[in-house]
């Protein structure tokens, strides 16, 4: 697949003077059955989290609250996509090398993914994914 396939979802928004509110359903509003839900939180100034690509497992990326950059690289290009909106996500698709960084203070990372977690789906070493992303 690679970076072309990555985009920027924008979500349904229910506005209301009392607070708004953003449904996301599977298979509608992100291009996959929702199999997990996992959020980062609390995560200190400076630090880079990700570093890893995914064999099969989609995800969908959401600064439900406050602001982080998300490099992705699919072994050729590398983009920056910069969240804030609560209504924005980012469609990251099957192996593509993803980091995260530059969280603004008491922001939270929600993650949609495609299926459960497993570890085996897992690429974590930037060598061995230039390797199988672009087998010479
Ligand atoms: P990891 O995916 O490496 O975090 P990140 O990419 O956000 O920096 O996961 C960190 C730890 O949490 C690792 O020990 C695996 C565990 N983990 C789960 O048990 N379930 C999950 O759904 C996720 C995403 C991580």
């Amino acid at each position: 697949m690679g970076l072309e396939a990555a985009r920027i979802i924008e979500f349904r928004r229910i506005a209301n003077p009392a607070g708004n509110l953003t449904p996301i359903e599977g298979s509608t509003d992100v291009p996959f059955d929702i199999a997990r839900v996992y959020y980062l939180y609390d995560v200190p100034g400076g630090e880079v989290r990700g570093g890893h690509a995914h064999r099969h497992i989609q995800q969908v990326i959401i600064a439900a609250s406050g602001s982080f950059d998300v490099v992705l690289d699919d072994g050729i290009k590398r983009a920056r996509f910069m969240l804030n909106r609560s209504y924005y996500g980012l469609y990251v698709p099957t192996m593509v090398w993803r980091e995260l960084e530059n969280f603004s203070s008491g922001s939270v990372c929600l993650v949609l993914a495609s299926d459960h977690y497993l570890e085996e789906d897992y690429i974590r070493d930037i060598h061995d994914f230039r390797k199988e992303v672009r087998p010479q």
